[in-house]
């Protein structure tokens, strides 16, 4: 395309596919068309019941495997799992930094689920929630939110860390048993409802922004 003329760089068409650009202060347009240099990628998957949270897999399906040819890029990584049966938002990107903050639990970032139960939920699981439940007899949670809903068996539960089968292993805690999970929102970002299952979207720059925003 550059050799056809159809590339400028500051207004002044260039013809040299090796030139070099100052990619933050140069304007740089294919066919009228601005464009815009982006170090990292951020995408929002809705991942499917039955695919793994990983970059591969040599039995199952990873999500890494259903990003189109578009959004695909070297070191791009899931930023935190969900289970196999989990559905729901899986965050992939290639900035580690930023992974690896919203991943720590000291950066409170908050991650919904909706949770279908095996038996109705019961009032006493938001006290216990809110205090910090144990789990296993050994480990402790932080705090997490529980919301009821209109249906018994369904709640909404908002967690600020992701041990290892957290959701599961803190209904079973008090009773009870998860028979489907989804992840509807990381920090200030909600899965977007015109995703399928199975389909993804970039994350716009600006609403990165929102990411730290409970
Ligand atoms: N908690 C779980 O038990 N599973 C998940 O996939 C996510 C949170």
């Amino acid at each position: 395309m550059i050799s056809r003329g159809k590339v400028t760089v500051n207004g002044v068409k260039v013809n040299v596919p090796e030139m070099k650009i100052n990619e933050t202060e140069d304007r740089v347009f294919l066919c009228a068309k601005h464009i815009l240099y982006r170090q990292y990628m951020y995408i929002m998957l809705n991942k499917p019941v039955g695919v793994v949270t990983a970059v591969r897999d040599e039995l199952s399906e990873t999500v890494m495997e259903l990003l189109p040819p578009e959004l695909k890029r070297r070191k791009l990584f899931p930023a935190g799992r969900l289970d196999k049966d989990t559905e729901g938002f899986v965050f992939i990107t290639d900035d580690g930094d930023l992974a690896h903050r919203m991943l720590s639990p000291k950066s409170h970032v908050e991650k919904e689920y909706i949770v279908t139960l095996e038996k109705p939920a019961e009032e006493f699981y938001e006290k216990a929630f809110a205090a910090g439940l144990e789990i296993d007899n050994k480990e402790l949670c932080l705090p997490a939110k529980i919301l009821f809903t209109e249906t018994p068996y369904v709640v909404s539960l908002t967690l600020t860390e992701g041990k290892y089968h957290q959701v599961k292993r803190m209904m079973e805690a008090v009773g009870n048993k998860v028979v489907s999970l989804k992840r509807i929102r990381i920090g200030g970002i909600a899965l977007d409802e015109n995703l399928a299952p199975g389909e993804c979207r970039e994350i716009l720059h600006k609403e990165i922004t929102s990411l730290y925003a409970n």
